[in-house]
């Protein structure tokens, strides 16, 4: 028997209405009963006093590479006596209730938990005041020299909360099932912006200061704020880019199809909640492909290939706005269905707009994916789609299975009971769970009786529990099959079999997908010769496309290639995206031949990086230290 993890805490009758300075619509955020399930990875007791509202004012110091600042917190309180927030090497000057002081006491940190935040209420308190402001080594903060940004002239700040870091930089209730509105103030040196993950400002003004309002009530891993010197530009109604100055015609070029997204999202599963969606373009060290922050999604500028050829990403993060931000895992175990969900919405929304071939080949490399995860895995416990995770940091146990496991479960339903009855029951779900949170276990019922009890056979068919509980991957997942690539694997075999790479028959190879799969389905090390051919033919080297580069750099790697490790150093320098350098540094750190190299670029290259990415390359370093 599957041991319960969650208990459930529940109360009936309460209101929990996220009570707002800047009034919102009451009737679709509030709710009559409020269950919070157990959240292992936050101090937080919502089921005494729960966070509804946060007003923030900070004052951003890149001298001392610190925010500094009060959060104002409107409490429900349910019972007892005390707040319970997260926090993570902030330093607390005060708290108060507006008024007066207010007892606290800041527990000892836990590893990657941090430090329960514990403050006595008085009767009757309802606002909580804390003063305080976060270190240097905030994990969520990565402050960026003007060196590290396109313009080269101004610093530049970014926070990443998912899954568990917002509590560096905010004192907040840090759990995915606590959701709050938010005001904010933020003051910044002259000739910067700043921007967070809600209404945003436009235009640069004098003042130096900024406001912000999300009307939404929305969990603490989607707070968000970035500083800078980015402009924005329109793309449509409601839609938009901001990025910095010198890369603003390229970003804005690469998002000329976000309104075509919008659409096929809007009519595939309902009208999009946020009021605006706009995409910010970090600098390089940005550690992942994008962050679904509300209405201003975060996104890496390694997307930027000229030919508009890598916005499956933005289609990704936009699919959050329904899976994820409107309806919202309870509980990092429950991961799989924010991101399980979102491929397979990304992967509708790319075939209502550039067709069936191409989501054909989407499928297939999630599939390779999914294969070489649950090899890497060992088909082991974290295979299952739910986790356990407890006692560990949630960026350790959550993997890429979320994604691409949790995909072909979902594709197997639609298989399964057809599209219309499954497109149905989407719409219905997310509309039915908007602005709440949802366990593994509550969707399985909500699954079972509102679609697969009324299909034939579906249960039987389909195994629910096999996927969700067991590990590795069920026998019924589904095929799938592109044309396309079955061309590349036949050019492939031909390259293997000494047929030189200009005598491939590429030239009716239309996206740069086959090409990566060209390169990912060639043996890992390839003799210098093979190498060299390729690059001829192909100018692997040269390719403005980061996804294959990614590739030809692993081949450089795993074969030794030593004239292309001046590029490989180079993207190493440049680039802190985790998908692309953690396999790179991994690969190095496991062969001796490369090892030294690896080590020697990493050193000087890990300045650069963020505390996510740095905190998973670390590992591969220091377990070649082992004796
Ligand atoms: N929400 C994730 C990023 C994330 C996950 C951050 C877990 C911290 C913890 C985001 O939506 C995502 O999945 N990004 C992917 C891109 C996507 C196209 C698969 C990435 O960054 O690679
Ligand atoms: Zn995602």
């Amino acid at each position: 028997m599957r041991k319960m993890l969650n208990c459930l805490f529940l109360w009936g009758g309460v209101l929990l209405t996220a009570c707002s300075t800047s009034g919102q619509n009451k009737s679709q955020e509030s709710k009559d009963t409020v269950d919070f399930t157990k959240d292992i990875h936050s101090f937080s007791e919502p089921e005494s006093t729960v966070v509804s509202h946060l007003s923030l004012e900070l004052k951003v110091d890149f001298e001392e590479q610190k925010l500094k600042g009060v959060a104002k917190l409107l409490v429900d309180r349910k019972k007892g006596n005390k707040l319970m927030l997260d926090t993570r090497l902030l330093t607390i000057q005060e708290v108060t209730d507006g008024q007066e002081k207010l007892t606290y006491t800041l527990h000892e940190a836990v590893p990657f938990l941090g430090s329960p935040l514990e403050i006595d209420l008085k009767e009757g308190t309802k606002e909580v005041w804390v003063y305080y402001e976060t270190s240097p080594e905030a994990p969520a903060i990565q402050w960026l020299s003007p060196q590290q940004t396109a313009g080269k002239k101004n610093p530049f700040l970014f926070t990443q909360s998912q899954a568990i870091l917002a509590r560096s930089w905010v004192p907040i209730q840090d759990s995915p099932g606590v959701r709050f509105t938010y005001d904010a103030k933020v003051e910044v040196p002259e000739g910067l912006v700043a921007l967070m993950s809600a209404e945003n400002p436009q235009i640069k003004n004098d003042s130096g200061t900024y406001t912000f309002v999300q009307k939404k009530p929305i969990p603490a891993y989607l707070l968000a704020l970035a500083v800078g010197d980015v402009t924005f530009q329109p793309l449509g109604k409601n839609i938009g880019v901001y990025a910095e100055p010198s890369m603003m015609k390229e970003a804005a070029y690469e998002l000329g199809e976000m309104d075509q997204m919008m659409l096929a999202a809007e009519k595939l599963y309902g009208a999009y909640q946020w009021e605006r969606y706009d995409v910010l373009f970090l600098p390089p060290s940005f550690p992942f492909g994008g962050m679904e922050n509300p209405m201003l999604t975060f996104a890496t500028p390694t997307i930027i290939a000229g030919d508009r050829s890598l916005t499956s990403l933005i289609a990704h993060e936009l699919a959050h706005s329904w899976s994820g931000n409107l309806v919202t895992n309870a509980t990092w175990n429950d991961f799989w269905l924010n991101e399980g969900f979102t491929v397979y919405f990304e992967l509708r929304i790319m075939e209502e707009v550039y067709g069936k071939d191409f989501s054909d080949m989407l499928a297939l490399i999630s599939k390779r994916d999914l294969l070489a995860e649950l090899e890497g895995m060992e088909y082991g416990e974290d295979t299952k789609l739910k986790l356990n995770l407890e006692g560990r940091d949630p960026d350790d146990g959550m993997n890429s299975i979320a994604y691409d496991k949790g995909f072909y479960f979902l594709k197997l339903c639609e298989n399964t009971v057809g599209r219309t009855k499954w497109d149905a029951f989407l719409s219905k779900y997310f509309s039915e769970h908007a602005f709440q949170t949802i366990t593994t276990e509550e969707f399985l019922t909500y699954l079972d009786e509102n679609l697969l009890s009324k299909v034939d056979g579906a249960k039987e068919t389909i195994k629910p529990d096999m996927w969700v509980y067991r590990n590795g991957l069920p026998d019924n997942c589904p095929e799938v099959t592109s044309f396309r690539y079955d061309q590349v694997k036949e050019e492939v075999g031909k390259f293997i079999e000494g047929t030189s790479a200009s005598d491939l028959q590429t030239s009716d190879w239309k996206y740069f997908q086959e090409w990566e799969y060209f390169l990912s389905a060639l043996p890992d090390a390839l003799s210098k010769k093979q190498m060299k051919d390729l690059d001829k033919a192909f100018k692997f080297s040269q390719t403005g496309n980061n996804e294959i580069r990614f590739q030809w750099l692993m081949h450089v790697v795993k074969s030794e290639y030593t004239p292309a490790y001046p590029t490989l150093e180079k993207f190493l320098m440049k680039v802190g995206r985790r998908k692309f350098i953690a396999p790179i540094y991994k690969a190095m750190a496991q062969q001796e031949g490369t090892r030294a190299l690896g080590q020697k670029i990493y050193q000087k290259a890990r300045p650069n990086y963020h505390y996510v990415a740095v905190s998973t390359i670390d590992t591969y370093f220091a377990e070649q230290a082992k004796p």
